[in-house]
Parts: C-alpha cells; sequence; structure tokens
C-alpha cells in the first residue's frame, strides 16, 4: 500500500474529533476552519479547544464577528495570547463582509492578502475548507515528512516538494489533517510511538537511522528577565477598579490591564517611571507576580493603591468580576491576589 494510503486509512479510524471539523465533508464552514487554523498558529489543540467554542457561540458567523466590537473579540480571546491574532481577525472580517460579500476568497493568492494570513494558514483553509491541492507545513507536518524520508533539516520549500509527490488530490485537505493527528499523536517529538505508527514499515528513519528518533531535549535557553510596577487602583467610592486599555501595537496589544510602568530589563531605572511615583517612594508593594512570556520572563511589583481624587491617566472604573473575563492571563494572576 502507498505511503498516502496507510496514512489516510489510519486517519478515517484514529482521527481526533475536534470541534472545527465537520463529519459531512460537503458542509465544511470556511469561517470555522478559518479561526481554528488562526488559534492554532501559536497555541496548541487541547488549549484552543474551549476557546474556540465559547468564540464561536459568540460569533457564529463572519457577519457576527464583523459587527461586533474589537473590545469583545479582544474579551474572548483573552488568555490565548499573542492577540494581534484576535485584532487581525476582526479587520480581516470587517474586510470579508464590505469586500467579498461575506464570502471567503477561494484562491491561496487572495487568501494571503488578508491581515493575519499568511502562507501556512492560506494554504490550510485551501486544503482543509476548500479541499484544494495545496501544500500546508506546519511543525507537526514537517516532523513527520522528515522522518519518512530521513531528510532532515529540509527547508520549508523542499518539505513542500515531498508532501506534492504524496498528497492524494481526491483527499488534499483530509491528508493534510491526518499528517497533523499523526504528528500530534504517533510521531510526537519526543519518545514517537513508533510501534504503532501506520506507515512503520516505510519511515526511512525509523528502519535506518532510529538514533535520529532520540531527540536531543533542548535545555530551555535562559530567558531574558524584565521588571515592572503595577497597580490595583480602587477607589472609595465604590467597589471599582481602574483598568487602562494597552496600545494596539506592543505587548499585550489592545487588551484591558491594570495600569503598570513600562518593562524594563535594568530594574533600577524603574526608579525614573513617573506614574504613581510618589506612592511607590512611600510605601511597599503588596505581591510580586512572575509572568513567562514567550521570549522574556517578566517580574511585577504589585501595589495596591487607594485614591480619592480624579485620576490624569486615560481609562475606565470597572468592578473586578467583570473585568476578570476580558483580562489577559498575565493581568488576571494581578487580580487574583486581591479575590
Ligand atoms: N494544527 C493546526 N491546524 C490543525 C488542524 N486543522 N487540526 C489539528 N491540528 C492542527
Amino acid at each position: 500500500m502507498y505511503t498516502n494510503k496507510k496514512i489516510l486509512k489510519w486517519f478515517d479510524k484514529e482521527k481526533r474529533n475536534l470541534p472545527w471539523r465537520n463529519s459531512n465533508k460537503s458542509n465544511i464552514d470556511t469561517y470555522k476552519v478559518w479561526i481554528s487554523e488562526i488559534m492554532l498558529q501559536q497555541t496548541k489543540v487541547n488549549a484552543v479547544i474551549p476557546y474556540f467554542q465559547k468564540f464561536i457561540n459568540k460569533f457564529p458567523d463572519i457577519n457576527s464577528l464583523a459587527s461586533s466590537s474589537l473590545e469583545d473579540v479582544l474579551s474572548y480571546w483573552a488568555g490565548l495570547g499573542y492577540y494581534s491574532r484576535a485584532r487581525n481577525v476582526h479587520k480581516c472580517a470587517d474586510i470579508i463582509v464590505t469586500q467579498y460579500n461575506g464570502s471567503f476568497p477561494k484562491t491561496e493568492k487572495e487568501l494571503i492578502k488578508l491581515p493575519g494570513i499568511g502562507d501556512y494558514t492560506a494554504s490550510a483553509i485551501c486544503a482543509i475548507a476548500y479541499n484544494e491541492f495545496a501544500i500546508a507545513v506546519d511543525i507537526n507536518i514537517e516532523r513527520v515528512i522528515s522522518r519518512i524520508y530521513n531528510k532532515h533539516n529540509l527547508k520549508r520549500e523542499d518539505i513542500k516538494s515531498l508532501i506534492k509527490k504524496i498528497i492524494p488530490i481526491d483527499r488534499p485537505g483530509d491528508f493534510t489533517e491526518a499528517l497533523m493527528d499523526l504528528g500530534s499523536m504517533i510521531c510526537k517529538a519526543r519518545q514517537p510511538n513508533c510501534l504503532n505508527c501506520p506507515v512503520n514499515s516505510i519511515c526511512k528513519t525509523y528502519l535506518e537511522n532510529k538514533e535520529a528518533l532520540i531527540k536531543v531535549i533542548k535545555t530551555n535557553k535562559i530567558k531574558h528577565i524584565r521588571y515592572g510596577n503595577c497597580y490595583i487602583v480602587s477607589r472609595d467610592t465604590d467597589k471599582k477598579l481602574f483598568f487602562i486599555r494597552r496600545p494596539n501595537n506592543g505587548l499585550l496589544g489592545g487588551m484591558l490591564s491594570f495600569p503598570s510602568s513600562k518593562w524594563l530589563e535594568d530594574k533600577n531605572k524603574l526608579h525614573n517611571e513617573k506614574l504613581f511615583e510618589d506612592f511607590i517612594k512611600n510605601n511597599k508593594p503588596l505581591h510580586v507576580v512572575n509572568h513567562i512570556f514567550s521570549h522574556f520572563k517578566l517580574i511585577l511589583n504589585i501595589y495596591n493603591l487607594k485614591i480619592s481624587n480624579s485620576i490624569h491617566i486615560e481609562g475606565e472604573w470597572i468592578e473586578l468580576n467583570e473585568a476578570f473575563q476580558q483580562l489577559p492571563s498575565l493581568m488576571k494572576k494581578v487580580a487574583k491576589i486581591i479575590i
């Protein structure tokens, strides 16, 4: 049996039941495929599932998404990270509705022009939603193909050429998802389950180069550390706390947040930060929160500040239980200090 037949046979039996997949192939919803692929760009399947379900319940189609506010969309993305994805999803929905009459374009060339849709996502949408002959390569697929051919450290384009040779013209979408499932369920980066692999009789790495399957475990690189101050600001007139929206172009862009200083590599420079400087001089932090971002670790001093006069920064007063769901993970950690 050919490689692709073996893989599809395995997929037909073992595929994951994921909420963006539809067993009725003639009824695939491009909107759901698109949202899932954007969420899966930087986040693992298990983490995506609950977010995807809540998002689709709230915004069931492109029109409901396009007519919602950005703040509403961001609040349903809160906790998933990489918030430029949510801003792009909102922008993209508006373009689809206003310029494409509510229907996604049908070609990779057109899809790739849309915000947040790169080479991989355009191919994944064409293959999975349209069953077009398009080659999507993510890290799982790359690993499976490299191992089957025992060709490691290939460039993406070389991986694509190898896939082109085996992708079946009648089921390119299923084949793409089959490679994804194989990569995440069997052909894992560490400790692949070769004994139960549907292609173990033809996998060149398994047959000829087993030592390449024992992945050198990368020690986590030491992360840079940044330091900041963060302020839980309350007032005595009611139970509300003060929140700001972070600037769109930075980390946690557009998200609701407690006010914070800049996050600096040199903690001694925190003294130069002007926000609530008199308060910091005379008070100690209530708590310290550590948080890991993809490229640095953040250590935040949390101050609890009660004010009776007005506040001169842009933001809004909101009750914590109303704000909580809208907060990114870091700010949820901060909020939990006082819950
Ligand atoms: N990772 C990225 N896209 C995926 C999909 N459609 N199914 C499973 N895992 C994925």
